[in-house]
């Protein structure tokens, strides 16, 4: 049997197909709870520190009312709140943190300090996005998928836009541990990290899965069940953004890309917030392909199955 308790969510290459399936099932019982207005209080007397470097819409509040719902008390600090890597180090917030509450979470810009948080807090800690990985936002595309195909084994997801960006890694590892067929659709500039290309691959062959890169759309999407693309300019990328619409502008997920999968029953997700006219059009973000805002919902029932898992 599956126990994730004391466990974190730092890059999901931690976790298991099985223990990724044991959340996603835990996930639907979250779901239907909600539904049914069934009200539990898992997680009375308990705290969690949400730590944001970054800004954040659905990740803050996915955890922020999961956790009260469940009769938790969730303590909101931005880095104008806190002392973090600045006049206190990660190490020390951290070992404080950790006598303190009996979770954290995280979004900022380094992977490592979600890791050395992780490291010297002892409790369990949840990277809600850091410029490498979001492993919160794939465990909800995964549910979104399963909700819609009815399974996730066998099912092709192509990315489209930046190959290196955290969602198009987090979506290769997702991917790759629940035997599905990843394609990364990106120009030469932005294919994704070898290292981590090489390390997903490993992962694919035992579980049946493949990954593939393609710089061509037409050719990428073809036989598709899901298209996915996120922003061009990631936060803390601003710089970038008239250097990305010169290489992503060919990429862009528009109604004659959709029509190129062959497959009427494609769907269309993106992690939000999205630009409307760049990575995707109006007419596909509004159309009856997308399933962004029951992505968008899904956030919430995944954490709070995580923290359940994870904190009982
Ligand atoms: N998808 C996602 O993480 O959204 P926020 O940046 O609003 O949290
Ligand atoms: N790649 C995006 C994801 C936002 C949820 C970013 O990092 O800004």
């Amino acid at each position: 049997a599956v126990n994730l308790t004391g466990r974190s969510l730092l890059t999901l290459l931690e976790y298991t197909p099985e223990e990724i399936s044991y959340l996603l099932d835990l996930s639907f019982q979250v779901k239907r709870e909600s539904r049914a207005k069934v009200v539990h209080r898992r997680f009375v007397g308990k705290t969690l520190a949400m730590i944001f470097e970054k800004r954040s819409t659905r990740t803050r509040l996915a955890f922020e009312t999961a956790f009260a719902e469940e009769g938790g008390h969730p303590i909101f600090l931005s880095i104008q709140d806190i002392q973090l890597g600045a006049k206190e180090s990660v190490e020390d917030t951290a070992r404080v943190l950790g006598r303190m509450v009996d979770a954290i979470m995280f979004r900022g810009f380094k992977q490592e300090t979600v890791e050395a948080l992780a490291k010297y807090s002892g409790v369990p800690v949840y990277n809600g996005l850091t410029d490498v990985f979001h492993p919160t936002q794939v465990l909800a595309d995964l549910m979104t998928v399963q909700e819609v195909f009815g399974r996730l084994k066998g099912i092709k997801l192509v990315f489209m836009g930046d190959g290196r960006n955290n969602m198009a890694n987090s979506l290769m590892i997702g991917c790759a541990k629940m035997g599905m067929h990843y394609v990364v659709c990106s120009p030469k500039e932005l294919r994704p990290d070898e290292k981590l290309f090489k390390t997903c691959l490993e992962v694919a062959k035992e579980t049946g899965g493949t990954i593939q890169i393609e710089e061509d759309p037409e050719k990428a999407v073809e036989g598709a069940d899901v298209i996915y693309t996120d922003v061009w300019a990631s936060m803390g990328e601003e710089d970038k953004q008239a250097e990305r619409e010169r290489l992503l502008r060919p990429y862009q997920v528009n109604e004659q890309l959709m029509k190129k999968t062959g497959k009427s029953e494609t769907i269309f997700l993106h992690c939000l917030p999205a630009v409307k006219g760049q990575e995707v059009t109006f007419e596909v973000i509004e159309g009856k392909q997308s399933k962004v805002w029951d992505e968008a919902e899904n956030r919430k029932h995944t954490i709070k199955a995580l923290m359940i898992a994870t904190l009982l």
